[in-house]
This record gives structure tokens, sequence and C-alpha cells, in this order.
């Protein structure tokens, strides 16, 4: 465990961005393991980056889909650390799937793709043909 942050005990770094760095940790009222986005320390005195922050927590938990992560908890914007708990996601990024999908699709398949993509913009139904 790297540290604790109220119920949550932070566990290993999975990944960050310009905002927060993202976090495996388990909620241990729970017992079970979240994504918790810790946003970084430098811009914790900024007011516009709370508030953003705010803003993405509340945005996304207004939604439900199976496509959307779920959020579970937020700090809020009063709290000396402003976090989001959400759900993990696993397995690959997509960056790295469709790289390793390209490499391994043979060239007729990959000549069709732009096929496919042409027509899943007429008929979205096909969106999976634009994700291959
Ligand atoms: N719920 C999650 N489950 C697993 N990994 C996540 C999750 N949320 C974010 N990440 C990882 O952390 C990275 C940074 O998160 P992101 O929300 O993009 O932060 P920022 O808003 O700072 O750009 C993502 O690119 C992704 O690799
Ligand atoms: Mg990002």
């Amino acid at each position: 465990m790297l540290r604790k942050v109220e119920k949550y005990e932070v566990e290993d770094e999975i990944g960050h961005g310009g905002m927060a760095t993202v976090y495996r940790a388990r909620d241990t009222k729970l017992d079970r393991l979240v994504a918790l986005k810790i946003m970084h320390p430098h811009l914790r005195g900024a007011a516009e980056a709370r508030a953003r922050f705010r803003r993405e927590a509340q945005s996304v938990a207004r939604l439900k889909h199976a496509r959307v992560l779920e959020i579970y908890d937020y700090s809020g914007e009063e709290s000396d650390e402003s976090y989001i708990a959400a759900e993990l996601l696993t397995g690959p990024t997509l960056r790295k799937w469709t790289d390793e999908h390209a490499r391994s699709r043979p060239r007729s398949r990959r000549a069709s793709r732009s096929k496919c993509v042409a027509r899943s913009r007429r008929r979205t139904t096909r969106a999976s043909c634009i994700a291959t």
C-alpha cells in the first residue's frame, strides 16, 4: 500500500494525465478495487482546476451507460485532496489494442478496413467496424 486517502488504500499508479494521477486502490468499506483519480498536488491551490475536477465528476456521474465508466465517489471541492473514485477498468488501452490488431491483420483485411469505416459513417449501427 502506498498510502491511505480517507477510506481508500492506494495500491499502485495505473496512469496519469494533465489533471491527475490514477491509482488502483481498495475501498476498505466496500472491500472492492476502484480507480482513484487524485488531482495533481500543484493544482490543489487553483480554484479553476478544482472546479473542473468537480464538473468532470458530476457530469460523468449523471451518465449511466454500459460503455461509460461508473463514478462511485467524489471528494468534494472543499476537500484538501480532490479525488474521484470510479470503476476500475482492466485490459489494454484502445491505442495498444488497435496497434496489436493492425499488426496481426492480414493485408486483404487491412485493405477492406477503409470500406468498413466508410460504411459505418452512413450507418452508425455498424459502429463495431470502426473499432476493428
Ligand atoms: N477508471 C479507470 N480505470 C483504469 N485506468 C484508468 C481509469 N481512469 C483513468 N485511467 C488511466 O489513467 C490515465 C489518466 O486518466 P485521465 O482521466 O485521462 O486523467 P486526466 O484527466 O488527468 O487526463 C488514463 O489515460 C488511463 O490510462
Ligand atoms: Mg486524460
